[in-house]
């Protein structure tokens, strides 16, 4: 059984004030959420601590935007496991497209973090995807193989979380069918040959797509940016029911 992952990405958005106003206006829109389900929020690193006060007692894990591969060292604005682990943080996000692209990541880079997070407990969720360009070309395919291949080296799929999110519908209001989103899912399990992976779709995911994404055999939950900066759209996501 795949527990689906639904988890929302602050990106660089959310000061600690902010990020309390949230928390108070969502946590009791989880009441009544079943347990099926597994609730992330990824916030800057500098909203880490509150958020870990206030989701204590919840059904909320917290999720980091970044993990450092060497354990401490003269690595200037990276961010080692032990630092996450301290403020009970589960999850890591690594591969996105925005590091990929601003700050050339390459998948070598990408799978160094990947085994760093897992080799310390924590579950990296490992962003893959191809831009407008790369699917124009039909190429769509051979490029999230070779991230797949390279990214996920040497990984446990059992501690991991795969997130399908094409370049183009992130930030753009352009969802990917779900159709097509799905049969992107089904490859990437076939590829990595774990049926037990679980898998996300991200890009423009919003309350008003979420139960038809959810409702895809193999989408195990979303990755959600903008959509997950308002408490009551989230909540929505959160409380997805799959038709
Ligand atoms: P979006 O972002 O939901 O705003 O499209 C998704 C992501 O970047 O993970």
């Amino acid at each position: 059984m795949r527990r689906p992952v639904i988890a929302g990405n602050w990106k660089m958005h959310m000061t600690c004030a902010q990020a309390r106003e949230f928390m108070a206006a969502f946590l009791p829109q989880l009441e009544q959420t079943p347990n099926d389900r597994e609730i992330v929020l990824a916030p800057p690193f500098t909203a880490i601590s509150t958020m870990a006060e206030q989701a204590k007692g919840s059904c909320v894990s917290l999720a980091s935007q970044n993990v450092h591969w060497e354990p401490s060292g003269a690595f200037t604005a990276e961010i080692s496991p032990a630092m996450l682990k301290e403020h009970g943080v589960a999850y890591t996000i690594v591969g996105h497209s925005e590091p990929r692209k601003y700050f050339s990541e390459s998948d070598e880079q990408i799978n160094l973090r990947a085994r760093s997070a897992q080799d310390n407990g924590l579950i990296p969720i490992v962003c893959v995807g191809e831009s407008d360009e790369q699917r124009e070309r039909g190429e769509a395919e051979r490029v999230i193989r070779r991230q797949i291949e390279q990214g996920l080296e040497n990984l446990d799929p059992g501690s991991l979380v795969v997130a399908y999110e094409p370049i183009w519908a992130i930030g753009t209001g352009k969802t990917c069918a779900s159709e097509e989103a799905n049969r992107i899912c089904g490859l990437i399990r076939s590829w990595v040959g774990a049926p037990d992976l679980v898998i996300q779709y991200g890009g423009s995911v919003k309350p008003g797509n979420i139960d038809e994404l959810m409702g895809m055999s193999d989408i195990d939950g979303v990755l959600v940016g903008g959509a997950s900066l308002d408490p009551d759209s989230f909540a929505r996501i959160a409380n997805y029911k799959s038709v």
